[in-house]
């Protein structure tokens, strides 16, 4: 048994609707100098370090205390929107765009999504497991405990399919939790620049069954955008995955109003991911589908456009919203969600509440698993983190230092800075 005590705010988030939507987004349930009671991989108990239940004498406990220190307990970050599995950087692509140009210049001059493909391909399993357990243990570290992961570097049967491989192979060997997407339709590949309908066919006829029967997958994912994939195309690939069994996300509305926010509706998909150019028809159709506005202000950060997706208006509205990272080697570097916490604030006029409750348990409802993640109540999984702040909106506030002291996955302490605090 695991118990925490003495911690100056725990953020429950337990007791309200999930997904959480409009108001009730501010709603964290705090416990105010609470405790936390875990038993295997299960909350067993929160409440006031006062009220602690009484043990069995015999029992053992190990002890964690925070008297004497400022933490706020808070459940583990879900990081609902990531492409983890790349063989390398394009930091020159950065310094590229800092001297003028667009991420669509470099995408037609072989740069972008096609030069990762490049270093993928090339790469071999082994390579790609080595590099993806690095950041998953700086994903661990900044206080996720579950990402959503992407394939969509390798754009050809065996390179998807190894991509999704690697995945499966980290899922056993790491504390991370892994829901994995498949994401072929993430550009069309350069061998098939004169053949985009054949592409297609292949990942419809081919891929989608292969990830389907080797159960690599939960989810497919669609970059639906001018310059990639049209809303046609988008929705033959999305049809093909929703009537193999898998679940439905969209890259929508990013770099232009393509649609693929009304496609996300339009599919019931779960969720619609950028929509920096959503317009209010959008949101509407988005609310009456209950599909999940994803929102990665990072990516906007990074661009340099300032255009971010309209949060308060899809707040209003009553759309659920999630944040995530989009962690990528291309438009988003980086794996922090407390920086997302951050840019959700700043930028999105989101309030420290909303932005935790959209990073937590709305990003479980986005991956489906709000049933067992995304709050800290009894019953539910002890994926927990302690911060190191005395008031949970100093997160944000504080922005640009990891405040994560202690990260719990399963019942599990997978990371402890506790003694250097
Ligand atoms: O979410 N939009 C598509 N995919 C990524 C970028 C991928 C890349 O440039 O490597 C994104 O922004
Ligand atoms: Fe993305």
């Amino acid at each position: 048994m695991l118990l925490l005590r003495n911690i100056a705010q725990i953020v429950t988030l337990s007791g309200g609707p999930i997904p959480r939507v409009g108001d009730s987004m501010s709603e964290l349930g705090i416990i105010e100098n609470g405790a936390i009671l875990i038993h295997g991989d299960r909350i067993v108990w929160v409440g006031t370090t006062k009220d602690i239940p009484v043990r069995d004498p015999g029992t053992r406990y190990q002890t964690l205390d925070g008297v004497g220190l400022n933490l706020v307990a808070l459940p583990g970050f879900i990081d609902s929107h990531t492409h983890p599995i790349f063989a390398g950087t394009r930091v020159e692509e950065y310094d590229l765009r800092l001297r003028g140009k667009s991420y669509e210049q470099i995408a037609a001059e072989g740069g972008g999504i096609a030069a990762s493909v490049e270093q993928l391909r090339a790469a071999t399993v082994n390579q790609l497991l080595e590099k993806a357990e690095r950041y998953f243990r700086h994903f661990l570290s900044h206080g996720t405990t579950t990402i959503e992961a992407k394939s969509g570097y390798g754009l050809s049967v065996q390179d998807e399919i190894k991509s999704l491989h690697v995945l499966a192979a980290l899922r056993g060997r790491n504390r991370l939790e892994i829901v994995p997407t498949f994401m072929g339709a993430h550009a069309i590949p350069e061998e098939h620049a004169g053949s985009r309908s054949e592409y297609i066919r292949e990942i419809i006829d081919r891929m989608i069954p292969q990830v389907v029967r080797e159960g690599l997958a939960q989810f497919c994912d669609v970059f639906c955008e001018k310059g990639y994939f049209t809303v046609e195309e988008s929705r033959s690939i999305l049809l093909a995955a929703k009537e193999a069994g898998l679940g439905l996300r969209i890259h929508a509305d990013e770099l232009t109003h393509s649609g693929g926010a009304r496609l996300a509706a339009e599919l019931g998909a779960r969720s619609a991911d950028h929509l920096q150019y959503i317009d209010d028809a959008d949101i509407e159709a988005l609310k009456k589908s209950g599909t999940v506005a994803t929102l990665l202000p990072g990516a906007t950060f990074n661009s340099g456009t300032m255009h971010y997706a309209p949060a308060r208006k899809l707040i209003a509205a009553g759309v659920p919203v999630a944040l995530a990272t989009d962690f990528n080697p291309g438009t988003c570097f980086t794996l922090n969600m407390q920086l997302m916490l951050a840019f959700a604030c700043a930028q999105m006029r989101m309030t420290p509440a909303e932005a935790i409750t959209a990073a937590t348990v709305n990003g479980a409802y986005a991956l489906g698993l709000s049933d067992r993640l995304g709050t800290l109540e009894a019953e539910k999984q002890a994926d927990i983190v302690l911060m190191d702040a005395s008031d949970y909106r100093e997160l944000p506030y504080f922005f640009g230092i990891n405040h994560c002291v202690v990260t719990i996955k399963k019942g599990n302490i997978v990371i402890n800075r506790l003694e250097q605090t």
